[in-house]
């Protein structure tokens, strides 16, 4: 099963994002087809350590079969690599090689690679095309669609990037068969965000097929990545910049959990998995704070079990949490703001105060025996 999205913007531009089996072995003729690239086309494929061993031949052969003119660069894996340093010395190597504005760059690999090259494109002359080819579920339902690029600085992550929109998204789900269970989960996290986020029917029908992808059926993976690049997508027409508060919705799970994954350290839960437990926390939040029902906390909660993503085994001082939530970059005025639901699709995001929240990670912290 093979399925595309088109993302359209409010400027009137839009981008294929092609999801299926087997997509890699066609990129390059995928892109002839959507007049991305022609023969002679100076492309530069960045990817990471971990999936250039296992994709880049493919995907060079796929470009240069339709004569496109391929260089590569391949960086460490790691969140470290999103660093300006390494931008750096991947703009440099592009001068070398005396690539112009004509050339188009492509990102393979999951979000790090995504970001980073994304990031180099959108500056490099200026700005030049980037193709994304997320080779992460998490890649694949939420950083190659959007347009947000970035490197992290020692002061925090992110805190320089681009919108930069990608020219077209080949999301081949045969290279997830490499990904590992905890990047696999990671990803689960994201889609079950989405899900609760967008409405109904995504929801019910997640909820339904939840141990099918936890299973990674492959019917049941395009079709998850599918519907939460639609949902990615209108969010993304709404607010293409972040500035009209659409786009905040993004954020669900991600008040606390960002803020777990600095207390416990980065790398020590996967994104998803943090996601997954401040959306829990969120439900229990929007329970007292815009009336969640019981039925709406339960049903999210075994939809996350059923994908694998149980609660984590781990807790710190409400305090330290509260004063992590307040570095977030996202945090206005000293005043944390959570995306809150209070049912399947009904999201507001809510200015909660310090007392509220220490309470409520008090009783987290109950619930995991301290
Ligand atoms: N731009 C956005 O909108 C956006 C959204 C969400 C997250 N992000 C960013 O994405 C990054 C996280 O992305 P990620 O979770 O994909 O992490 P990642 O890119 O670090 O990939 C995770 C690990 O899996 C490896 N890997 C990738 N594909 C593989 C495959 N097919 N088989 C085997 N191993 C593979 C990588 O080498 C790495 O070790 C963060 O930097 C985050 O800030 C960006």
């Amino acid at each position: 099963m093979a399925t595309k999205v088109v993302v359209g913007l409010p400027d009137g531009t839009e981008y294929d994002v092609r999801i299926g089996a087997g997509l890699l072995d066609k990129l390059g003729e995928s892109l002839v087809a959507a007049g991305i690239i022609a023969s002679g086309t100076r492309m530069l494929v960045i990817t990471d350590t971990n999936v250039g061993p296992l994709y880049l031949a493919r995907a060079k052969a796929s470009l240069a079969a339709v004569g496109a003119r391929v260089s590569e660069i391949t960086v460490p894996a790691g969140e470290e690599t999103k660093s300006v340093e390494v931008a750096n010395e991947i703009w440099e190597a592009m001068a070398r090689l005396s690539l112009g504005r004509d050339c188009v760059v492509v990102a393979l690999g999951g979000g790090v690679v995504g970001d980073l090259a994304g990031f180099v494109a959108a500056t490099y002359m200026r700005g030049v095309p980037v193709v994304q080819v997320p080779t992460t579920l998490l890649a694949m339902v939420d950083s190659s669609v959007g347009g947000k690029t970035a490197v992290n600085l020692p002061e925090g992550k992110n805190l320089v990037g681009a919108f930069h929109q990608p020219a077209y998204v080949c999301a081949d789900t045969d290279t997830l068969a490499s990904l590992d269970e905890r990047e696999w989960k990671c990803g689960c996290g994201e889609i079950a965000k989405c899900a609760t986020i967008d409405g109904d029917d995504f929801f019910f029908w997640l909820s339904g097929e939840a141990a099918a992808l936890a299973q990674r059926d492959a019917d049941v993976v395009v079709e998850a990545i599918a519907r939460c690049v639609v949902f990615k997508a209108n969010v993304v027409a709404q607010d293409v910049t972040e500035r009209a508060g659409v786009r905040e919705c993004l954020n669900y799970g991600h008040t606390l959990g960002h803020a777990i994954e600095a207390e416990a350290g980065f790398g020590t839960f996967s994104h998803g998995a943090a996601v997954a437990e401040g959306m829990r926390f969120a439900a229990q939040l929007a329970r007292e704070l815009v009336g969640a029902s019981d039925d709406f906390t339960e049903a999210q909660g075994q939809l996350l079990d059923d994908l694998g993503l149980y609660p984590l085994a781990w807790q710190a001082p409400a305090d330290d949490l509260l004063a992590a939530m307040k570095r977030d970059k996202k945090t206005r005025g000293g005043v944390v703001r959570f995306v809150l639901a209070s049912d399947v699709g009904a999201w507001q995001t809510v200015s909660v105060d310090d007392e509220t929240i220490l309470r409520h990670l008090g009783q987290w912290r109950a619930s995991k025996g301290a």
